[in-house]
Order: C-alpha cells, then sequence, then structure tokens
C-alpha cells in the first residue's frame, strides 16, 4: 500500500498500470494482488485526475446535511461528470464514502485538505478560487475551530440552534 502510495505521488496523483505491475515485481507477488489492493481502495486513483483533486463526500451524514448540493457545484463549475477533467485539466471531482469528518458535514478533500461546514454557495467561491489559482483557506467554512460545537455551547442541551441563530 505504501508503495502504491508513493507511485501515485510520483505520477500527478494517480496510478498507472505499469507501476502496479512494477511492485508486484518488486515485492515478488502475482500482480493481481497488487491490483486488487489498488482496485479496493478509492484514495488510489487509477486514471488522470486534475492538479486540483476534489473528492465530495456523499455518505449518510454529508448526505442529510446538503452534499448533493456541493455535487452540483462541481457538476457547474468543473465537469458534468465525476471522473472528468474541467475544460482547462486543471480539476477534477469524484464522489466518495465518508471521509471521517462526519461532524462537519458536508465535507469535501481537495488533494491532502478538507474544507468542512459548506454549501452551495461555498463550495463555487472555492471552485472560483482555485481556477484563479488564488491560496485556499481548508478547515470549516462556519468559523468553527475543528469540530467544536457553535457558538460556544457546551452541552446538547443547551437549547440555541447553531444554524438558525446565524
Ligand atoms: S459522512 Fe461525510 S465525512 Fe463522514
Amino acid at each position: 500500500m505504501a508503495l502504491l502510495f508513493l507511485a501515485q505521488r510520483q505520477n500527478n496523483n494517480w496510478i498507472p498500470l505499469i507501476a502496479i505491475k512494477y511492485i508486484a515485481k518488486f515485492l515478488e507477488m502475482p500482480y493481481i494482488k497488487v491490483y486488487e489492493v489498488a482496485t479496493f481502495y478509492s484514495m488510489y486513483n487509477l486514471s488522470p485526475v486534475g492538479e486540483c483533486f476534489i473528492q465530495v463526500c456523499t455518505t449518510t451524514p454529508c448526505m442529510i446535511r446538503g452534499a448533493y448540493k456541493l455535487v452540483e457545484a462541481c457538476k457547474e463549475k468543473i465537469s458534468k461528470n465525476a471522473n472528468e477533467l474541467s475544460i482547462d485539466s486543471k480539476c477534477s471531482w469524484i464522489e466518495v464514502e465518508c471521509l471521517g469528518a462526519c461532524a462537519n458535514a458536508p465535507v469535501i478533500q481537495i488533494n491532502d485538505d478538507y474544507f468542512e461546514d459548506l454549501d452551495k454557495e461555498k463550495t463555487i467561491k472555492i471552485i472560483d478560487q482555485i481556477l484563479k489559482g488564488e491560496k485556499l483557506e481548508p478547515g470549516s467554512y462556519r468559523g468553527r475551530k475543528n469540530s467544536e460545537p457553535e457558538l460556544s455551547r457546551k452541552t446538547l442541551l443547551e437549547n440555541r440552534n447553531a444554524q438558525r441563530s446565524r
């Protein structure tokens, strides 16, 4: 798995078949075993991705919090279909399973960074920044630090609803 990760890093974030075969030969194992690992985990890309690679989590907590609106933003700004490069070949996007940041749903991963607490408008703004080559700020887009409760709430019994009070 580490060798697959390295191969991906060294090849613009995707792993060609020749690299899988090379790793299998290097590890002295049948190439199908390496191929099985590479095709099982979504973190390995087996076809070219954009220099800016956006992964939209659409698993239940993100889906309930509007992940498909973020997918719409990707379709409008990058490409109609997942796994397709944008016209300038700069970006591509896919849907993925849980990114492990459900408390900050909905979440997208762009290259190595997480962008959290998003909605469609914020996602469009982020993609526009990418297309203009501007620096992106990862983290919560509702001003939270990590996954702290909003508005300094300490318990679930405090009755202010974070969504409605903004
Ligand atoms: S469901 Fe999206 S991060 Fe877990």
